[in-house]
C-alpha cells in the first residue's frame, strides 16, 4: 500500500481510480480522517481537493494542514499536476485558515441558497505549483 510521510500523519492511498486519488489520513496506526484530489482534469492539469478529519477531538492539532501540505507535495511532484481547487463554507474558519497555511488563496465567493432556503457563502480557493513551493519554500522545482 502507497504511503506518504508528513510531519505529524501518513497518508494511505486507498483506491487509485483515474480520475480520484483517495487516501486515509493516519495518526500513527489511527485512521482520523481522509482526504482525496477528486475531478483530476490530466490535460490541464487540475484537482479538486477534499478532506475530513472525523473527531472534532483531532481537529486544531496541525493534522489538517500537514495532510493538505503532504498531498499538495505528491500532487505538484509526483503528478505534475498545475493547479488544486476547493470550494469551503465562509464561515468554516478553521478549514479556511487551514487552506490558507497549506498556500491556498482566496480566488472568489459565491453566495447560494440552501436546501434550507438560508443563505450561505462559500469562498473558492486555489493553490498553482508556482504558488505551493514558493509559500513552503519547499524542494527546488
Ligand atoms: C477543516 C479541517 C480539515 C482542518 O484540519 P485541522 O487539523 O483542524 O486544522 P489545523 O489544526 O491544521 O489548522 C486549523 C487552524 O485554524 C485555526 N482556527 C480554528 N478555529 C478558528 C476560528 N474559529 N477562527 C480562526 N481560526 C481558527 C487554528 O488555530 C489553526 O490555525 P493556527 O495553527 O494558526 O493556530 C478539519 O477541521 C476538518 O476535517 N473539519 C471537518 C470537516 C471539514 O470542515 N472539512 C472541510 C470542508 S471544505
Amino acid at each position: 500500500m502507497s504511503q506518504l510521510l508528513g510531519g505529524k500523519i501518513s497518508l494511505e492511498l486507498v483506491k487509485p481510480h483515474r480520475y480520484r486519488v483517495h487516501y486515509h489520513i493516519l495518526r500513527g496506526e489511527q485512521n482520523i480522517g481522509e482526504i482525496e484530489l477528486d475531478h483530476i482534469a490530466w490535460r490541464s492539469g487540475e484537482a479538486e481537493l477534499k478532506i475530513d478529519i472525523y473527531d472534532g477531538e483531532m481537529h486544531n492539532h496541525g493534522y489538517g494542514t500537514d495532510a493538505v501540505t503532504t498531498l499538495l507535495a505528491q500532487a505538484f511532484l509526483k503528478m505534475n499536476l498545475k493547479r488544486v481547487y476547493l470550494r469551503v463554507q465562509a464561515n468554516n474558519t478553521n478549514a479556511v485558515r487551514c487552506y490558507e497555511k497549506a498556500g491556498f488563496k482566496k480566488e472568489g465567493r459565491l453566495h447560494r441558497l440552501t436546501e434550507w432556503n438560508t443563505e450561505e457563502e462559500i469562498f473558492l480557493m486555489g493553490v498553482t505549483k508556482t504558488q505551493f513551493f514558493k509559500h513552503n519554500q519547499l524542494w527546488a522545482m
